[in-house]
């Protein structure tokens, strides 16, 4: 496998995530936030009218709306040069639409899109996310890399009372009608010249990370619907920071965050870790998960935990009581440098 580069900075566009909070500053020093009320109203249309000393609106048709999913833009700097990827495109195309719009993200700069797992609240947005990144582009471009976990399901679910089917995930078909060029892996490999390291399949290690309880899956040919709680094509990315160490990111963690983040440290070869951000899906965890989670986070030693989408508050309080000042909440909108 190739060396990852060692990156000079980070910037993370946080285009969709469960919450929304443009007023609560960053609790962690090491980490520059922006996209705050304050922030939009500096970046404000230009007042045309008489409102005396003011020269900007804060308008409110400009702030980015919470939607049930993770979808981060996320660009490796080294000596000024940019390499840009999309992890996760969130639930649905209006709702990746409207905040991209309205982040003004210049989605032409992203050269591939990673697909965390095989869940629609993360690959409901991928096909117009596709389309909105060629949109500027001329025809005779590179179609956008879509790297994508080959065991696609027919369709996921939740076993309630009876089964419960999400939509279909989109098809290796639909990506590639979309304009998009499907890459399949299941293997730890690094993409856009080693700026970004994509795992293989997560090796499940601690005794307490089980998977999604109740998760299963539709096999199409048997017309039966089968129990899949360990997602097995679940893979996470991660970047290497220099002076500071890993960054890795993770969906929605259905193969544990202490599994993904003791994989990513194995496969950082001896850099110290130093950020997890994304979804730990520790939301509807007992507190005794929740304390062993926290407890072992706390022993990987990460300095920085963004969590957002499905980690759950009441895990974002174990883990900012536990480790005072790590924690920076992921709200959509926001933009983060590292
Ligand atoms: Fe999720």
């Amino acid at each position: 496998m190739a060396e990852l580069t060692e990156l000079d900075s980070l910037e993370i566009l946080v285009i969709i995530d469960n919450e929304l909070d443009p007023i609560s500053p960053c609790p962690n020093e090491a980490v520059q936030q922006t996209g705050s009320l304050k922030d939009m109203g500096l970046n404000g249309a230009t007042i045309t009218g008489d409102r005396g000393e003011a020269k900007r609106e804060l308008r409110m048709d400009g702030i980015c709306c919470s939607a049930h999913g993770l979808s981060l833009m996320i660009t490796g700097i080294k000596d000024n040069h940019r390499r840009t990827m999309l992890f996760d495109t969130g639930p649905e195309e209006q709702a990746f639409e409207r905040n991209a719009k309205r982040l003004q993200a210049d989605l032409s700069t992203i050269e591939a899109i990673h697909l965390s797992h095989w869940h629609r609240d993360h690959s409901g947005g991928m096909l117009r996310a596709i389309q909105m990144i060629n949109e500027p582009k001329p025809q005779s471009a590179e179609a956008v890399a879509v790297d994508l976990h080959p065991d696609r399901p027919d369709f996921r679910g939740i076993m309630a009372t009876e089964p419960i089917s999400m939509e279909a995930d989109p098809s290796f078909d639909e990506v590639t009608r979309a304009g998009g060029k499907v890459q399949r892996n299941d293997q730890a490999h690094t993409i856009l010249g080693g700026t970004f390291l994509v795992s293989g399949e997560i090796p499940r290690v601690t005794p307490y990370e089980v998977g999604l309880r109740r998760g299963i899956r539709f096999d199409a040919a048997k017309g039966t619907w089968q129990e899949d709680t360990v997602v097995r094509d679940e893979r996470f990315v991660m970047c290497k920071l220099k002076d500071k160490g890993l960054v890795m990111f993770t969906g929605c963690s259905h193969a544990g965050v202490v599994n993904a983040t003791k994989n990513a440290v194995e496969l950082g070869k001896g850099t110290p870790l130093y950020a997890v951000m994304g979804g730990f899906h520790l939301a509807d965890a007992d507190a005794e998960m929740i304390a062993k989670t926290t407890a072992d986070l706390k022993a990987l030693d990460a300095k920085v935990l963004l969590a957002g989408h499905c980690t759950g508050w009441r895990a974002k309080f174990e883990i900012q009581s536990q480790m005072p000042g790590r924690l920076v909440s992921s709200f959509v909108g926001s933009k983060f440098v590292l």
